[in-house]
């Protein structure tokens, strides 16, 4: 595996993880439930992403990567869009400064072009407001789809094989993730899904392959420090063995690293 970054390698043996990604689903069901408008649900699912980050902070998690739009989601009917473009530029305007006092550096993920001019420039914005801070890294995936990550990291690297400075036999894993979205974050240790399904959609394919996976029925706007706890002491009492034997983990030793001293 990667020597690139090996402060980035995952700790078999970490009782908490250092990066936490979250599918947020359900605000559309919470809303209907209540007889509300879906987009009533969208709005309450901002409270929660204020609650999250704050206990992320709190519990010591170092990146928490959240998806907020999916490369399908432009699928839905025009208006729920549009009123989900509206809400990203307020928040982004609204909780951009207080994420700022609390130390939180944002960065966003996904197909930026594909957004309006306006929203892109806000999107830079925050970005570059925040960057010196040195507290929670918070990702925010949006127009975000894992495919898209991974073709992107392709056309990169078939850039450079055309361009000569590479030959397309160099190419490895490592290589490839030097191209993905959140290759210079540690990568996700602990994956969850809120509102019920058990699914990725489409979110970081790459990045989750060794990721604990944590399903709940809570719909997102529900979703709070208790859940959030839940998940974390569902993840301290897992064991990552990446490959290996759980004796091997018991012993010690990070995801990476030589191999096979054996007794088998
Ligand atoms: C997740 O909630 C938010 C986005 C995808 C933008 P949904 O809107 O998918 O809520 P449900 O799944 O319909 O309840
Ligand atoms: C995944 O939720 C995307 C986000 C939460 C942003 P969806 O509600 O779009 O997922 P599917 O369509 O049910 O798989
Ligand atoms: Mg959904």
């Amino acid at each position: 595996m990667s020597d690139a970054h090996p402060d980035n390698q995952p700790d078999a043996n970490a009782k908490v993880p250092r990066h936490v990604a979250i599918i947020m689903d359900g605000n559309g069901r919470w809303a209907e439930r209540r007889h509300m408008p879906r987009f009533a649900g969208h709005k309450a699912g901002v409270d929660a992403v204020r609650r999250v980050v704050e206990v992320a902070g709190k519990r010591g998690i170092e990146v928490l990567t959240l998806f907020a739009f999916s490369s399908e989601n432009w699928r839905r009917p025009k208006k729920e869009v549009g009123l989900l473009m509206d809400l990203f530029m307020v928040a982004l305007e609204r909780e951009v400064r207080r994420l700022n006092k609390n130390n939180v550096r944002l960065r966003i993920i996904g197909n930026i072009a594909g957004f309006s001019e306006k929203l892109q420039k806000r999107i830079h914005k925050a970005q570059q407001l925040t960057a010196g801070n040195t507290g929670l890294v918070l990702v925010v995936a949006a127009n975000y789809g894992g495919r898209w990550d991974i073709t992107q990291a392709a056309r990169q690297l078939a850039r450079r094989v055309e361009a000569g400075e590479i030959r397309a036999d160099d190419i490895d894993a490592e290589m490839m993730d030097s191209c993905m979205c959140l290759h210079d974050l540690p990568e996700p240790d602990l994956f969850i899904r809120s509102g019920g399904e058990m699914r990725i959609s489409n979110f970081l394919l790459w990045q989750l392959a060794y990721c604990e996976m944590y399903f709940t029925d809570i719909l997102w706007p529900d979703f709070n420090e208790g859940v959030i706890d839940d998940a974390l002491e569902s993840f301290s009492r897992r064991q990552r063995r990446f490959g290996r034997t759980g004796q091997q983990v018991e012993q010690g030793g990070k995801a990476g690293g030589a191999e096979g001293d054996d007794d088998a």
